[in-house]
């Protein structure tokens, strides 16, 4: 198991120096493939969730075509949701829904602990592709941070601005911060399942996380997620923290919660984020996912500025500041995972 310990990808989060940067991209088992179309043309997104075979499968297209260096497990971070009682649906469009929101102190009540049977099929699918892959592929397991998740089932599904979030929060802090902590209690063995399938290294996705005030931010969002390290143990493999949308300001806050990297959005600028946060943890991104609707040639472009400012000797993980675009050339992906693996960073003994 986890026998891709030593994959370029996971030394790289664990911070050792590599001879070139690795390379993933958000959402890469998606939309823009054609093979991803075919199985959904057959099979709704919650029953693929559910198909271990199915899901390895799309899992490792994105491997097959561009050769990317890890592989995401195909799941989604609302199954957690499902798992304790908060049913979720996803229509063929206008992205999830959830049946039954949670809206007032009492529905915080019916947030059960997690029926781990019914997310188990997640780790089935790591285990499928733990033993499919080389071991110089990285296979990473994922769920939602605490917030992220909570605000879903708040919402009753996306939303522009989390304002019933925002106010619950305010309103109603104790059975909020039991939301949290309910959330944050179930996705530690959801997790840890996915490590003892073979998972190399975890990625918490807390794309909202950042919508909070800066008071709130502090006292929920980080403990919470903190709160899930910490809960994974001592023999926890490397994890990466998404701190979501326009979090850029949050990062130096970010970095001090144990994960081994932070993943950026695109609205941050790289070489002030390794300014801000030093050598406390790696950094992953974080290419404008727009960049990939353009040509080829300006993707090479401006993969190689943004590597450029990598510092010195750092391990950059690069992807993109958020979900690969469903609307995306698949051969621009390419030349994105192509011009990221034809990098060379500079070493320190060069400067
Ligand atoms: O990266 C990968 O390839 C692995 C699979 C993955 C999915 N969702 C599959 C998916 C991962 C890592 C996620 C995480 C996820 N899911 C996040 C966090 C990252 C992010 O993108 O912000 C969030 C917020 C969700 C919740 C979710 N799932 C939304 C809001 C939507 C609808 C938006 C959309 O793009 O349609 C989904 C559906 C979803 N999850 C799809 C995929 C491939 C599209 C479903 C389809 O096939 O129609």
């Amino acid at each position: 198991m986890n026998n891709g310990a030593n994959a370029l990808f996971t030394r790289a989060v664990r911070g050792e120096s590599v001879e070139r940067f690795p390379v993933w991209m958000m959402r890469q088992a998606g939309r823009y493939l054609p093979g991803y179309m075919a199985v959904r043309a057959k099979t709704p997104f919650l029953d693929l969730c559910r198909s271990p075979e199915l899901a390895a499968q799309v899992t490792l297209e994105p491997i097959e075509r561009f050769d990317a260096d890890a592989a995401i497990v195909f799941a989604d971070i609302l199954l957690t949701a499902d798992a304790m009682g908060v049913e979720v649906t996803f229509p063929p469009t206008g992205g999830p829904q959830f049946v039954s929101p949670i809206r007032t102190v009492a529905d915080v009540a019916r947030v059960h602990e997690p029926d781990t049977a019914r997310t188990r099929c997640v780790a089935e699918t790591v285990r499928i592709l733990r033993t499919t892959l080389p071991a110089s592929k990285a296979v990473i397991g994922f769920s939602a941070a605490p917030f992220t998740l909570c605000a879903y089932m708040i919402e009753g599904g996306s939303s522009r601005d989390f304002i019933l979030t925002r106010r619950f929060a305010h309103e109603h802090p104790a059975a909020f911060e039991e939301l949290m902590l309910r959330s944050a209690n179930a996705l530690i063995p959801y997790l840890q399942e996915q490590v003892a399938a073979g998972a190399d290294v975890l990625q918490l996705f807390d794309t909202w996380g950042s919508t909070l005030p800066p008071d709130l931010y502090a006292r929920w969002v980080l403990p919470m997620t903190k709160h899930v390290i910490d809960g994974l143990g001592a023999d926890r493999p490397p994890v990466i923290y998404f701190p979501g949308i326009g979090s850029a300001a949050r990062l130096e806050a970010a970095a001090g919660i144990g994960a081994d990297a932070l993943s950026l959005d695109w609205q941050t600028d790289l070489a002030h984020a390794y300014a801000t946060v030093g050598d406390t943890v790696r950094l992953q991104g974080n290419l404008d996912p727009a960049l990939l609707l353009t040509t080829p040639e300006r993707i090479r472009a401006a993969t190689h500025d943004m590597l450029s400012q990598v510092p010195a000797g750092r391990p950059q993980l690069v992807n993109l500041g958020h979900g690969i675009h469903k609307d995306t050339p698949p051969e621009n992906a390419g030349a994105f995972i192509e011009a990221a693996q034809a990098f060379r960073p500079s070493t320190a003994a060069s400067l």
